[in-house]
């Protein structure tokens, strides 16, 4: 039993069957308070449903009740003010406020701790963490979705080169290729939502690993906590980080699409592109050349993707080979998600600021569109409804591009003489199939890039994102203080 609170001879919680001091270094080294105090008001908060568990359970007075949640809540205050003493010594986050609750109120205060351990109250703390930043994230990660489909919206009609191999492909619509980001972070969102609702459920009440002889109620900390339900398997309970590797996925996965869209606009924004420009706001300048914007914000968020996947792989490594139950490499489990939270939530803020700002050179786009023989396979489909297969198309258009590139022309400035000697086929109606605007229009497939397409993508988006709007509301990104 962690008993020992007298300050003259040991501050340590389990002082009773020490008789030598911990080494300093090993204090230090064994030491996550600089880390978990960011857990305090969560740690405070399922204190406050563990005690009243206890006292509607009769394992605590009211009066004993009454007093250690008013203590916890003065601490809190003090939290909150900021004017509370964190002390390394102490360990952690858990024993320093439940040391100071006994400092303040008395011996007391030690009876919180029963039918508890740290083991399933820092698995409490980091859910309950983990959901207050997953929703705040959810809100920025519909801000930014928003300013997606606003982007796309405004510029809905200008056609860009679309690549793959980063080599000119087909023209697509400038709005088309934002929507495919929307889809990319919608599937994020909806990630982010199935790691939250796979998390919530609660650990407490399973202490240290086997559960309690005590006669506890699970169910009543669960709810007042708003957890969904209470962990099945007490041993699972304590030694699950799985829903803190869910979040590391989310966030890796989350990144890596912010990092793609990074990478774009910073090729769209050099001078051999010259797509888009982006907002002064969100660039810097060089120190020698003046004549430099640099796409700083879109480097380093393409950078942070690199560390939020390093917190992700960090933590997979330290839980591979774990036995069950508790062991202390799992306080090594907040660091990388904190900093991946962190991480997140600025990147996102800071794209849904800068995609406001962001100028569309539409006439640079349409430019690029025409060169680089991007209505090819339209002549070949062409040839195809007239009747030729499609493979011998592909390589009659192959001869027409490769006469284009020794003459340096481009495939709808040949002569319909130039053609017909090549495939007697093509005829004065081709001029109407190679323009880029019929290209595109003609792409009219489900999901494609005709306007018609694309409009309804964003329509639907619009519809989609007011659904949501209606479930995330600021207040869920509200202190959990109450
Ligand atoms: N600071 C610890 C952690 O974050 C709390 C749990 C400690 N439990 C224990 N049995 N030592 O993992």
């Amino acid at each position: 039993m962690e008993k020992d609170f007298d300050q003259a001879t040991s501050k340590r919680m389990w002082g009773g069957r020490f008789s030598g001091d911990t080494d300093a270094l090993v204090e230090v080294f064994g030491s996550s308070i600089e880390v978990d105090k960011r857990m305090a008001l969560e740690d405070i908060e399922g204190s406050l449903a563990h005690a009243s568990m206890l006292m509607a359970q009769n394992i605590l007075s009211e009066q004993e009740c009454d007093l250690i949640c008013k203590g916890l809540q003065a601490i809190r205050d003090d939290i909150i003010a900021e004017r509370f003493v964190w002390n390394t010594a102490l360990e952690d986050v858990h024993m320093n406020i439940e040391h100071e609750l006994t400092r303040r109120i008395g011996p007391i205060g030690g009876k919180l701790h029963t039918a508890r351990s740290r083991n399933d109250q820092v698995s409490t703390d980091l859910r309950l963490w983990l959901r207050r930043a997953s929703e705040r994230i959810a809100l920025e990660l519909y801000t930014f979705r928003s300013e997606l489909v606003k982007i796309a919206q405004s510029h809905l009609n200008v056609v860009m080169p679309g690549y793959t191999h980063l080599q000119v492909a087909q023209p697509v619509l400038f709005s088309h290729h934002i929507m495919a980001y929307y889809s990319m972070f919608s599937r994020d969102a909806e990630r982010l939502s199935q790691a939250q609702k796979r998390m919530n459920v609660s650990p407490l009440g399973s202490c240290a690993l086997a559960g309690t002889g005590f006669n506890i109620d699970r169910g009543e900390t669960a709810s007042k906590l708003g957890f969904d339900g209470v962990a099945m398997n007490s041993m699972d309970a304590v030694s699950d980080r799985d829903f803190v590797l869910d979040y590391l996925s989310v966030f890796s996965i989350l990144m890596i699409h912010l990092s793609r869209l990074s990478e774009e606009f910073i090729l769209w924004s050099s001078q051999e592109f010259g797509f888009i420009s982006l907002p002064d706001s969100h660039a810097t300048g060089s120190s020698i050349m003046p004549q430099k914007k640099n796409p700083d914000m879109c480097e380093l968020i393409r950078g942070k993707a690199g560390r939020v996947c390093g917190n992700f792989m960090a933590l997979l490594m330290t839980m591979k080979g774990l036995p069950l139950s508790y062991n202390k490499d799992m306080q090594e489990d907040k660091e990388g998600v904190f900093d991946a939270v962190d991480t997140v939530e600025m990147s996102l803020q800071i794209y849904s600021s800068m995609l406001s700002g962001i100028k569309v050179n539409a006439d640079r786009m349409r430019q690029a569109a025409e060169s680089g023989f991007s209505n090819a396979t339209d002549l070949a489909d062409y040839l195809s409804t007239k009747g030729m297969p499609f493979r011998e198309a592909h390589e009659v258009v192959g001869r027409l591009v490769a006469i284009c590139l020794s003459e340096g022309i481009t495939l709808e400035s040949l002569s319909i003489q130039q053609m017909q000697e090549v495939s007697p086929l093509i005829e004065d109606d081709i001029k109407d199939y190679l323009t880029l605007d019929a290209v595109v229009g003609a792409r009219r497939s489900a999901g494609g890039t005709a306007p018609k397409e694309v409009k309804n993508q964003i329509a639907f988006a619009i519809k989609e994102l007011s659904s949501e709007a209606e479930i995330l509301t600021p207040a869920q990104t509200q202190s959990f203080v109450h």
